[in-house]
């Protein structure tokens, strides 16, 4: 249920007027008419100001704030203020602060200070989002709700004694015998057999290794004690106004290890994800266009929401860097390419003090004299003539595997090299993609993947037997599997599948592993194509597979590399190592035998992405690029093209494919009309 409100690509950003003297409000909104934008974010840490006392709401300073909005046009997401529990509060409940897993007991002065789990934050969050919900019931500029702020981050796990007595219930819940625990925790190992539910803590920071399916469990349970605070204050609201979208805003899909999307997803009307570009990182685009493209999966395809990112420099990195000219542009328009149907910021104007003084905002300290500020009205122009891309699809032909708990559970303590994580592996794998100019799904490996040419797993280590028969049934199909090394290695208590590795996946790829051959630090091995790779060898005997590329020198020289097994209609294929050269040609190899299309001769700074009968062009490259082939209308300029479309260096351009008339100029100044009447909540 996406919001009705506002109508073409919504845009703006969180809005913390509680900082401003009135007389800057008012500017604020005029500034809001001047970019174009028609939806805020609002009153997302202010808990404070809207009970200073318990059971006294103070809702009239919100009011004015609302109805002055709406009287300018500008649409209102508002904020339930759970991820800021006020002074007071926890001053008269200390025991809401969350205790880490070295046992440290967070203090105040910093947010998300309360744990999901704490009865007493329940107690309050229940009483104040109801007072919320009763107050502006019916009120025409709320279009939709966001709840909380970013679960899981920076708190993923809290360890205080609430959470542990929550967690001795969901053991209960989940188990019901406590001899199927210690089954599947596998505790005869280390004698740690439990004879009682109250002897079981949770999995605290020790001298050695922690039991890995108790932190396995631990990571599902917090995870779900945080979706049950949101859904607790969804189903108030869903009572109270029902037919508007609540939602939560995900801390970066790709970057919040501690939330299990796919779950949440269930849980959300509309999925709404926030991003920030890695400043340092030369090719960050690549890891926005991830970050797009899994929120566009979690959603199921449907569009979602770019709730936050910056309009130049965040402040909590090492170094802060600047956006350079036109990368704002280029970053916003690539998340609408990729299914958002929304440009949002942290936030609209930049706080003189508190924490974040230092983080852009859509109006910089330097004011709107400035390089920021008219790309902010310019980009607001650019998605008016862009309404037509509203609840357009994007297609993929290819999915990447991506799944939490077998992310979890690869990086817990004692995994046969450190080199082993789960987001090196998946970068790796999408970077080849994206650079081959392929758009991606991301699939959970038990979802119905029937409808993708290729499939690529990227070491995905947990398997449960049943995801495992999914990619079975998908290969034998027709389907074409490409499965990377520390796969399908552990069903979902982190215990070994039975026999030689890889259990899950050896009838699949026709091959099991002898031994695992980590290599060390900085250590390469040569294949037979000449292509290098390093982390990874092991000694692959092959069951059926042929051997498309064989180790040259390490420890598995002689040994399969590469190799492809025709299973059915359609073929497994495993890679044994980490490519550092030879990936990309590897990925082709893959794609041209499943028969992908894709453009050929671009150059890989250029991204082309097609999403409801347009095609965006972005250029993130120093030099013009000509793209053949290409025919319809230029949203930006009107211009038609037949053929080859030229884009600037750093530019985006948008190509209307299907339009056969240009694009009509739009109006200036935003979309919402301006509402002459203000309506009392
Ligand atoms: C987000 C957060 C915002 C703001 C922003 C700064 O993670 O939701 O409130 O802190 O980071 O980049």
């Amino acid at each position: 249920m996406y919001p009705e409100r506002p109508a073409g690509i919504a845009y703006g950003g969180d809005y913390n007027p509680e900082q401003w003297p009135r007389e800057v409000l008012e500017e604020d909104v005029a500034l809001m008419r001047e970019a174009g934008v028609n939806l805020v974010s609002l009153g997302l840490f202010s808990w404070a100001l809207l009970e200073p006392a318990q059971g006294r709401f103070e809702f009239g300073w919100l009011d004015e704030i609302i109805d002055r909005l709406h009287a300018g046009g500008v649409a209102v997401d508002l904020a339930t203020p759970t991820a800021a529990p006020p002074a007071w509060f926890v001053a008269r409940h200390p025991d809401v602060l969350p205790v880490t897993r070295e046992g440290v007991r967070i203090g105040f002065g910093g947010r998300q200070s309360a744990c999901s789990s704490a009865p007493a934050f329940r107690e309050a969050t229940a009483r104040l989002v109801r007072a919320l919900g009763e107050h502006y019931r019916g009120h025409p500029a709320v279009v939709m709700w966001h709840v909380h702020n970013e679960y899981g981050a920076p708190l993923g796990e809290c360890y205080c004694e609430h959470s542990v007595a929550a967690w001795r219930a969901w053991l209960r819940r989940t188990y019901r015998e406590l001899s199927a625990l210690n089954d599947a925790w596998g505790t005869t190992f280390w004698g740690q057999t439990y004879t009682d539910w109250s002897e079981i803590d949770a999995p605290r920071a020790n001298h050695t290794a922690v039991n890995p399916a108790q932190r396995l469990d631990y990571a599902r349970f917090s995870d779900g004690q945080h979706r049950e605070h949101y859904a607790l204050q969804r189903d108030i609201l869903r009572e109270l106004t029902p037919g508007i979208p609540v939602t939560t805003n995900f801390a970066g899909t790709v970057n919040c290890k501690s939330t299990d999307l796919w779950q949440w997803a269930r849980e959300l009307d509309v999925i709404a994800n926030d991003h920030y570009l890695q400043a340092e990182r030369p090719d960050n685009h690549i890891d926005l266009a991830m970050s797009a493209d899994l929120a566009r999966s979690v959603a199921g395809g449907e569009p979602w929401m770019l709730m936050e990112h910056s309009a130049g420099a965040v402040n909590w990195q090492p170094r802060n860097l600047a956006k350079r000219p036109g990368e704002m542009r280029r970053n916003s328009l690539a998340h609408v390419a990729r299914g958002s149907d929304s440009v949002l910021f942290f936030q609209f104007r930049a706080s003189r003090f508190g924490a974040e003084k230092f983080h852009s905002g859509m109006v910089p300290h330097a004011g709107t004299d400035s390089e920021q500020w008219r790309e902010v009205v310019r980009l607001g122009a650019d998605l008016r003539r862009l309404a037509g891309v509203r609840g357009g699809r994007v297609r993929a032909e290819v999915a990447v595997v991506w799944d939490w708990e077998s992310y979890w559970a690869l990086e817990l303590d004692w995994r046969p090299s450190v080199d082993l994580t789960f987001r090196e592996r998946v970068d790796a794998f999408y970077e080849a993609l994206w650079r081959e100019h392929v758009t991606v799904d991301f699939v959970h490996p038990s979802s119905d993947i029937s409808g993708y040419r290729v499939v690529v797993a990227p070491s995905s280590y947990l398997l449960t037997e049943a995801s495992a028969k999914n990619l079975h049934r998908y290969v034998e199909a027709g389907g074409h599997l490409l499965v990377s090394y520390f796969s399908g290695i552990v069903d979902e208590h982190d215990t070994i599948h039975p026999g030689a590795h890889p259990g899950a996946l050896r009838e699949l790829l026709g091959l099991s592993i002898e031994e695992f051959h980590p290599l060390r630090e900085h250590e390469t091995v040569t294949l037979t194509g000449g292509e290098v790779a390093r982390v990874w060898s092991e000694r692959v005997r092959p069951a059926g597979a042929v051997t498309v590329r064989g180790f040259a020198g390490g420890p598995d020289a002689g040994h399969p590399a590469v190799t492809r097994h025709d299973l059915g209609a359609g073929t497994a294929w495993y890679l044994a190592t980490a490519l550092v050269t030879g990936l990309r040609e590897l990925l082709a190899q893959v794609l041209d035998h499943a028969g992908v299309s894709r453009p050929h001769g671009l150059p890989d700074s250029l991204e082309l992405v097609r999403r409801g009968g347009h095609v965006f062009l972005i250029n993130h490259g120093d030099r013009p690029v000509t793209v053949e082939g290409v025919s319809g209308v230029s949203v930006f300029d009107g211009v038609r093209h037949d053929g080859p479309v030229t884009v600037p260096a750093g530019a985006v351009t948008v190509i209307a494919e299907a339009a056969a008339e240009p694009v009509a100029e739009p109006a200036a100044g935003p979309v919402a009309e301006p509402v002459a009447e203000t309506p009392q909540p």
